[in-house]
């Protein structure tokens, strides 16, 4: 149920509920981190196997000190220039604060500072740490919007309607590691961005770790078969009858009878498409299209980001 009543959203946290969540990037499925019978509950409602632990969201730097052992340098001038934002820690974590029933039993927790104003006020009047992921379905595509969320959880859960999510992909994912910084899930806040911040004082490396199973091979994926191809002017050939979805920067050249029956979604730029890429995917994957063709997007600052997202979803 889809709802803007702030003061319900917080009872039900208080009562050890799960709730959907707004944040600025994807919406989340949250819950207070010591109700461990609504953690469990975040897991059976995803279908997310234990092994895969959660990301806390906090809303300050003194509450990433109480949940973590130590900050290193090179997070710290992050924390302070980024959050709240679109990124997340990982970090040594404080076993007398942080469950094992968080972390799937790791030394380690990923934390964030979401820039929403309902989700921080929320963490600041709920005073507990909520754990959130991405309120979809285990390897489907995330949400960003309320709408999104209640397809996926009708009846279930209620979900605060914080408007679309102004970024629309998930926070990138960082980890200190011997004087480095590592990006371990690209994300909202690009790999360009950290290394002007952090001006040569520590390497910046992408490293897609074991330790972060959202880098499955699967994820992000619609219903509808989705394919990933270089270039959109050559699909014609494999279109003949076909209900077809296409999500590409340009207008494919193709013949005007076939084109005219296709559903396209053209997006402008790398950086208007991360905002809108998974509402696209959703809008098409609820067209009962025979198939969708996404082209592969310029290597640039943001394709980058996106060009790993839609591998992701392909599921043929
Ligand atoms: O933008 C986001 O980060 C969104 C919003 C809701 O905050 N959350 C999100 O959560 O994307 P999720 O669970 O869908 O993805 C978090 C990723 C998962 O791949 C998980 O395995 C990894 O972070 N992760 C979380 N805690 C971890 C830990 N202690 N050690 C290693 N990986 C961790
Ligand atoms: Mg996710």
């Amino acid at each position: 149920m889809i709802t803007k009543r702030y003061n319900e959203i917080l009872r039900d946290l208080k009562n050890g509920k799960v709730v959907g969540l707004p944040t600025e990037t994807v919406y989340g499925l949250g819950a207070g981190i010591y109700f461990e019978s609504a953690i469990n509950e975040i897991y059976q409602l995803k279908k997310r196997p234990k092994s895969n632990p959660l990301i806390v969201h906090v809303s300050s730097i003194e509450m990433i000190r109480e949940l973590t052992l130590e900050i290193p340098e090179s997070i710290e001038i992050l924390i302070k220039k980024f959050t709240p934002g679109p990124i997340s820690f990982l970090l040594k974590k404080n076993p007398a604060k942080v469950p094992n029933y968080i972390t799937s039993n790791s030394d380690y927790v990923v934390v964030r500072i979401p820039n929403h104003p309902i989700f921080f006020k929320l963490i600041e009047q709920f005073k507990m740490p909520i754990a959130a992921p991405s309120a979809n379905p285990y390897q489907m595509i995330s949400p960003t919007s309320a709408l999104h969320v209640n397809k996926y959880f009708e009846n279930k859960i209620k979900i605060f309607d914080g408007g679309t999510c102004k970024n629309g992909i998930e926070s990138t994912i960082i980890s200190p590691l011997d004087g480095e910084v590592v990006i371990l899930r690209k994300g909202a806040i690009s790999k360009l961005q950290i290394e002007k911040v952090l001006n040569g004082k520590f390497k910046v490396v992408e490293k897609e770790s074991e330790n972060v199973p959202g880098s499955d091979k699967k994820h992000y994926a619609p219903n509808t078969p989705f394919l990933v191809v270089n270039n959109i002017d050559e699909i014609q050939h494999f279109i003949q009858n076909k209900k077809v979805g296409i999500i590409a920067m340009k207008t494919p050249r193709i013949d005007a009878e076939i084109l005219s029956n296709i559903k396209l979604y053209k997006l402008n730029s790398t950086k208007e498409a991360m905002v809108d890429l998974y509402a696209v995917m959703h809008f098409l994957d609820e067209l009962n299209l025979d198939v969708i063709y996404c082209e592969r997007f310029p290597d640039d600052e943001y394709g980058q980001i996106l060009n790993e997202k839609i591998e992701k979803a392909v599921n043929i």
